[in-house]
């Protein structure tokens, strides 16, 4: 069974089928093309807001690009210590933002701990012998399989924008963590004080596109250039943009997020059943992290069990990613597996 990523899956067969409608005929390039210019007017639709939406494929440049304008190279982005920027992106937030530093804050279950984050905002001053803080960026769902609240967003975008800090979101898995609380898009992100979001399709059934949506218009800077300067600026960007179209479409974004988060509910309360199995996190969107005795956990992987172990707190903990692609069967396979001892 296939836990290991979200990134493991395929595309989803409706994602396809724009694709390939799309595949013939001409289009003018660069973005000129009539997808990749609805898509402003559809995510506005979407996110009951005014947009502009950049389609790029991947999430390190979504998120980069994103940081690109929210920051002076001087500045300091604030993110949780296990964030994705921080942690699995080879330093590109500060190689796009041409030396911002990255400033990681503690928290419990992948959250920005309030405290700390109030205590570093309020940094810097001292002119221009400072880095100063100057974005905060937000993973939702995080990397411990948790959704922050509208009201938990809200609290801290609260405080980073009483600091002049802007605020955005990796939404990797936004879909995942919408459908877990079932709000609108809009109550998690600029209702919530989110200024930019990187909106993620990849994981959730595209073939590869992700998006920067600006709700700060007055935000969107550089943005364009920054995008055409990482080699984003696709010449087909009618495919980036078909993909899009067809994932927020009919709520088919939702729709696999909801069955990713189901299964995740279901693994997560068998492990609970397991003997020696302690789930580490709560499951709150379509990854489940659990303590295992090692033993088991080479059980697992010698059966051929894809999953890796990361830590929660000072523990390993194995992490078990549900996609839109899994299936009841891949769930019970599992639990089967780890009930026996593997
Ligand atoms: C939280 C988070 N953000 C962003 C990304 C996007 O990364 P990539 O650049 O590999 O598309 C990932 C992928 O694993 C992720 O987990």
């Amino acid at each position: 069974v296939h836990f290991a990523s979200d990134n493991t899956s395929g595309v989803a067969p409706p994602i396809l089928d724009a694709l390939v409608a799309a595949a013939s005929g001409y289009a003018p390039a660069y973005g000129d093309d009539e997808l990749t210019l609805a898509l402003d007017d559809r995510f506005g639709e979407l996110f009951e807001h005014e947009v502009r939406v950049f389609p790029v494929v991947s999430g390190t440049a979504a998120n980069s690009l994103a940081l690109s304008v929210l920051t002076p190279p001087w500045g300091l982005m604030l993110c949780h210590e296990q964030a994705h920027v921080y942690v699995d992106e080879a330093g590109a937030p500060e190689h796009f933002t041409r030396g911002a530093r990255l400033v990681a804050l503690p928290g419990a279950a992948g959250k920005i701990d309030l405290e700390a984050l109030r205590v570093v905002a309020a940094r810097g001053g001292h002119g221009v012998h400072t880095s100063d803080p100057s974005a905060l960026t937000l993973t939702q769902a995080t990397e411990l399989g948790t959704v922050y609240t509208p009201d938990e967003v809200a609290a801290r975008a609260a405080i980073a924008h009483e600091h002049g800090l802007g605020v955005h979101m990796d939404g990797a898995r936004f879909a995942n963590a919408v459908a877990s609380l079932g709000c609108t898009p809009a109550d998690l992100t600029w209702r919530s004080g989110v200024d930019l979001l990187s909106f993620g399709a990849t994981k959730n059934g595209a073939m590869g596109a992700e998006a920067v949506v600006v709700f700060d218009l007055d935000r969107v800077g550089d943005l364009e250039r920054n995008r055409k300067r990482a080699g984003h600026l696709l010449s087909k960007m009618r495919y980036a943009s078909a993909q899009l179209h067809a994932y927020i479409a009919d709520g088919l974004w939702l729709q696999l997020a909801a069955h990713a988060n189901g299964l995740a509910a279901d693994l997560s309360s068998g492990l609970a059943g397991v003997d020696g199995v302690e789930v580490a996190t709560p499951t709150e969107a379509n990854e489940v992290f659990a303590f295992m005795p090692d033993e088991l956990i080479g059980a697992l992987e010698a059966k051929g069990a894809a999953f890796y172990v990361e830590r929660v707190g000072d523990r390993p903990a194995v992490r078990l990613v549900v996609s839109w692609s899994s299936t009841p069967d891949d769930v019970e396979a599992f639990l089967a597996a780890a009930r026996s001892g593997a």
